[in-house]
């Protein structure tokens, strides 16, 4: 069991290359088994739920194999459909594998998959999708046992734009018999990295990043080498913890466009935000103004993976803020432990009311998800004083070499075992 110790008040000065996006490898690790050719994806992140999704390719007879940071996988051998459920608890994103799943095999079973503690996160969108494309649907003592004689092109409309379900309909229409229309598709940058991984395969998708996506049923995909797209969230993490220390970042390889409003926010508080092609600078004085509200929303809206971050930001800013989470139910665990470092919030159902005090203090904190860990990091590199953050397996979900980036922006931070 790690620990980070955190000595705050140094400001951050220097340049970041972003990982691989962990949200968009993982459909793509899910999307790997719709050929027995070999796929390989380049530059994925060294993080857990990475590492997750390769346990879950290999529990169905794939063949996994990193090297100097790509991946290769094989799945010419893989015969089983069944996924375990201490790995579908573990990850959210197994849930993609029922698409994929049934477009292989016909069949596909898993239990109802895990992930951060934020919400509900039901999943009746991705069943009820894959109904309506000719899949027979069981659910048993919290097993999602799925079958189909063949899968057929639909129309689907989203009652959400489910970042999850649109990937996963992509995932079981690319073979389907027929073409699939997705209405109120989810827009993030995310989708559009899987459809351009799915056509390199020879697929035929047209509309990512728009809310109606047409897929016309392909017989074969075939096998490919793939570069991900940069991951925005973490690139947005790294600006917000500059925006609190104080100093001058610059992160390369995500396009500013990616982020949603996160920029605007971010000039609000009164940093300056210069951005040339897929980098973006910013610089702080450090004592920030609050934003007057912000409020999650499905892109290009502002990212609910940054809510918590952004809050950390407003804690230790001038005036008060109006957090809104629109997105998931119980996305504030975090807010206690910014209490402890000495954070006014209150927090009424979807509602977090900041009063920024002047400066936070250091203090233990645990982590409880991965991007609540992370808003507990950016607020002890701000705080006087030095604070403990425990229970780094959240952050190893999503954050690749977290405390090595921030030493070399000159954090004062350690990763130490208890
Ligand atoms: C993806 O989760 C991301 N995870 C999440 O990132 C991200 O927060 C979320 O999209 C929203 O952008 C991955 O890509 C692996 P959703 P997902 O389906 O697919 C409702 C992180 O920190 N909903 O768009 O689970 C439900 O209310 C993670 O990297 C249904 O009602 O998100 C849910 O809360 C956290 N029925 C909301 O949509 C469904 O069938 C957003 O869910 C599905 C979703």
């Amino acid at each position: 069991m790690d620990k980070l110790v955190i000595d705050g008040g140094r400001k951050l000065y220097g340049k970041l290359l972003a990982q691989s996006a962990k949200n968009s490898v993982l459909p793509l690790l899910a999307a790997s088994i719709l050929t027995d050719e070999r796929v390989t994806i380049f530059d994925v992140p060294a993080i857990s739920d990475v590492s997750c999704m390769a346990q879950i390719l290999r529990e169905l007879g794939a063949e996994v194999n990193f090297s100097g940071g790509d991946v290769v996988i094989d799945s010419a051998k893989a015969t089983e459909h069944r996924i375990s459920s201490a790995l579908t608890r573990e990850l959210r994103s197994s849930v993609f594998m029922l698409g994929s799943l049934l477009t292989r095999f016909r069949r596909a079973a898993c239990a109802y998959p895990g992930g951060c503690e934020i919400g509900l996160r039901p999943i009746d969108l991705h069943l009820n999708a894959l109904k309506r494309m000719g899949a027979r649907i069981e659910e048993r003592e919290g097993y999602i046992l799925c079958s189909c004689d063949v899968l057929k092109g639909a129309e689907i409309a989203l009652d959400f734009p489910s970042v999850g379900a649109t990937e996963n309909i992509l995932l079981a229409a690319v073979k389907a018999d027929g073409t699939t229309r997705i209405e109120g598709a989810a827009k993030e940058p995310e989708i559009v990295d899987l459809q351009q991984f799915l056509n390199a395969m020879g697929a035929k998708i047209e509309g990512a990043g728009t809310d109606t996506i047409a897929i016309e049923g392909v017989e074969r995909l075939r096998g490919i080498e793939y570069r991900p797209m940069k991951d925005r969230i973490e690139a947005g993490t790294y600006l917000l913890a500059c925006a609190v220390c104080g100093g001058e970042v610059e992160v390369e390889g995500v396009r500013p466009d990616c982020l949603g409003l996160l920029l605007h926010k971010l000039r609000e508080n009164g940093c300056k935000i210069h951005t040339k092609n897929d980098k973006i600078r910013l610089a702080s004085g450090g004592r920030l103004k609050c934003n007057r509200k912000i409020e999650t929303m499905p892109f290009p809206g502002f990212p609910t993976d940054l809510q918590a971050q952004a809050t950390a930001l407003n804690a230790s800013a001038e005036g008060c803020a109006r957090i809104v989470e629109n997105l998931f139910e119980t996305r504030y665990k975090y807010v206690p432990e910014l209490r402890k470092m000495g954070a006014d919030i209150e927090v009424d159902g979807r509602n977090a009311f900041v009063r920024g005090v002047a400066r936070l203090h250091g203090a233990s904190v645990t982590c409880g998800d991965l991007r609540g860990g992370a808003a507990l990091v950016i607020a002890a590199l701000g705080a006087e004083g030095v604070s403990d953050v425990l229970d780094l397996s959240h952050l190893d979900r999503g954050y690749a070499g977290l405390s090595e980036n921030l030493k070399s922006l000159g954090a004062n931070i350690r990763r130490v075992r208890v």
